[in-house]
């Protein structure tokens, strides 16, 4: 810490600037707690009903049998698992920390007993395997359903089997903060402390060389949850640990801005960078900054469909390759999950901006939404979201591509960040500050706003309508500014009106329409319209090759069991809406008449997104 008399005089000659704000003072508009934002009835919600019935059904057993069996306690007659979690799976118990935090987000947004008491009997099972490690021959902390002597493997670069240790150890360490955090379990911080204590043990050991040497091996985000541990606990020990898996080789061209994202494994790197933009909130160095930032500008620019998913085959390829890359194992779902991630990170140190909900609302829409199964009661999802021609999910190749999860026989990453998807699905649709509520989403939801005595209850049918009502509730104490995000894709006919009367507001596509100062009174209703028209969204490799849009929802065409062998010819002036609602539209391609839905619409069919385009759409 500097002295006052020292920063000032460092203030004079001009070399703190740029210097941010300290530890905790980040400025800009904060998330709710989940506590006080609940789903209504939707397609989200129904898409949580889901995943929550898989979460309290899954055996908790079977899910401890890895954590049990490795740290020599019975594994109490419980079958082992298969896929990711089988016994001799490399990296065995990454996805329990996925299932804690999501029970432990069930238990906050919708007060669910039974996904509390999930999360905490299966912390205090994890606190008895914690606690053998002395017969188990493990270091003091250690936690994690594969022997430690992987990390001395790993620390000597001998490791070849396939394992990525630090990868499952942020897993579970993610899971314990979250269940501290929304359970108040005391068990989870005591075990979480214990097993971060063992990571800085293990790491303060290792030279800088050593040390990024060691960051070749995918390791999750490490400096992203011990980040978040100084955040919960204010102690700087955290924040040191953090900063030691700050991997240079991918930190580097990206503080200069510069692209050298072709050929690395994408999810490898993005909770990377979901940990600079923690470490720069915790540290103010804008270099922390400037490296999430710029990953997030060269992602979304640079490497993204336009579904908003990233990748092909897990790894990110040149910059703009696109339609070069449209094949069976394209956008990994993991890295929209993480991206969303570092996407609300960020917005609120450029709130002006909507380029990031504007993205975020295309991820979640068009990827993850129908990443999950509709017809599966328990939630299943893919891996990838094939965007090859005639591409499919449901049926495919046993491994990857558009197949569904299983009960016990995937335990892959991407079930793993779905089962957290499925239950955030409400933590991004508002912000606030001290004096200004930001509507970011058009989902269905009622949010508590206790500081201002307001209930905000948001209805609409987006994105099958165009319209949203938000009508406040309760005796509002102060007045206060409402922000809604305009979407880049709407028209300048968007507009707002209070209580049926037009506000005479800005509403410029692409901007944050705001109602300023009012004294909001119970009852007060604000109407949203957002006109949506045809669209393409080119691939920036190829102009003749597009994806077609109707406002943010991506189109695809439906083949049913029909193969296509190549991308179909689509005649973009062809392209008529079915009716004067909804969002079905016929068109011809390859001289065929064919309909196009709403892509995170498109099961059980062979679908189409990207189409070579021939003429304009309809005006
Ligand atoms: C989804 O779950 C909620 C409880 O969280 C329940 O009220 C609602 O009826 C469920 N919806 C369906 C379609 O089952
Ligand atoms: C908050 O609103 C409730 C009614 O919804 C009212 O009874 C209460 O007095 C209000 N509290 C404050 C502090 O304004």
């Amino acid at each position: 810490m500097l002295s006052s008399s020292l920063a000032g005089l460092l203030l004079q000659v001009g070399l703190l600037a740029g210097v941010q704000p300290a530890a905790g003072q980040t400025s800009g508009p904060q998330p709710f707690d989940l506590s006080t934002i609940s789903l209504t009835n939707s397609r989200w919600m129904d898409n949580q009903n889901r995943t929550v019935s898989y979460l309290k059904w899954v055996d908790v057993n079977r899910l401890l049998y890895n954590f049990r069996s490795n740290h020599r306690l019975s594994t109490q007659g419980a079958a082992a698992n298969g896929g990711w979690d089988a016994p001799n799976f490399p990296f065995r118990t990454h996805a329990q920390g996925h299932y804690l935090t999501a029970w432990a987000f069930c238990y906050a947004s919708l007060r669910d007993n039974e996904c509390r008491d999930r999360a905490a009997y299966f912390v205090a099972e994890l606190a008895k395997c914690q606690k053998n490690n002395g017969a188990a021959g493990f270091s003091t902390g250690y936690l994690s359903g594969f022997p430690e002597s992987e990390f001395a493997a790993l620390e000597a670069r001998t490791l070849n089997n396939g394992n990525v240790p630090y990868y499952a150890i942020h897993k579970t360490m993610a899971g314990l903060l979250d269940v501290w955090r929304h359970l108040g379990d005391t068990n989870a911080r005591d075990v979480l402390l214990a097993l971060a204590g063992w990571v800085d043990t293990r790491t303060g050991k290792l030279s800088y060389q050593q040390m990024q040497s060691m960051l070749g091996t995918e390791f999750g985000g490490m400096n992203d949850v011990l980040a978040d541990l100084h955040k919960q606990t204010k102690d700087d020990r955290w924040l040191k640990v953090a900063q030691r898996f700050d991997h240079a080789a991918i930190f580097d061209p990206l503080a200069a801005g510069r692209d050298q994202l072709n050929g690395l494994h994408a999810n490898t790197q993005v909770p990377k960078w979901i940990g600079a933009a923690l470490e720069y909130k915790a540290t103010g160095s804008t270099r922390y900054r400037d490296i999430a930032k710029n990953a997030w500008d060269l992602t979304v620019g640079a490497h993204t469909y336009a579904i908003g998913g990233n990748s092909q085959a897990e790894h990110f390829r040149p910059p703009n390759a696109i339609a070069g890359y449209l094949q069976k194992d394209t956008a990994e779902a993991c890295n929209t999950y993480n991206m969303l991630r570092l996407t609300r990170e960020l917005w609120p140190l450029d709130a002006a901006s909507t380029a990031y909900f504007d993205f975020y609302e295309r991820a979640l829409l068009n990827h993850l939404l129908g990443q999950q199964d509709p017809a599966s009661s328990h939630g299943h999802v893919t891996y990838f979201t094939p965007l090859n021609p005639g591409g499919r999910r449901g049926v495919g190749p046993a491994w990857g591509g558009g197949t569904w999860s299983t009960d016990y026989d995937s335990f892959w990453c991407c079930q793993g960040t779905a089962l957290e998807t499925n239950t955030k699905l409400m933590d991004s649709i508002y912000f606030h500050d001290e004096g200004a509520l930001f509507v970011n989403l058009f989902t269905p939801s009622v949010l508590k706003w206790a500081a201002q005595n307001v209930t905000v209850t948001q209805a609409t049918d987006f994105p099958a309508g165009d319209t949203t009502t938000l009508t406040i509730g309760g005796q509002p104490g102060e007045s206060w500014d409402l922000f809604v995000r305009i979407p880049s894709w709407t028209t300048d006919q968007a507009e707002i009106s209070v209580n049926g009367e037009k506000a005479n507001i800005d509403t410029k596509p692409g901007t944050y329409a705001v109602i300023k100062g009012r004294a909001w009174k119970d009852g007060d209703k604000v109407t949203v319209r957002l006109p949506m028209t045809l669209r393409t969204v080119p691939a920036n490799d190829n102009p003749n090759v597009a994806a077609v849009a109707y406002g943010p929802v991506v189109l695809s065409g439906d083949y049913g069991s029909g193969s296509l062998s190549s991308m179909p010819t689509l005649s973009l002036d062809s392209v008529r809406r079915e009716g004067s609602g909804g969002l079905t539209f016929t068109a011809t391609a390859g001289g065929k008449s064919v309909q196009l839905k709403p892509f995170y619409d498109a099961h059980g069919i062979n679908y189409n997104v990207y189409w070579t385009t021939q003429g304009k759409l309809p005006a």
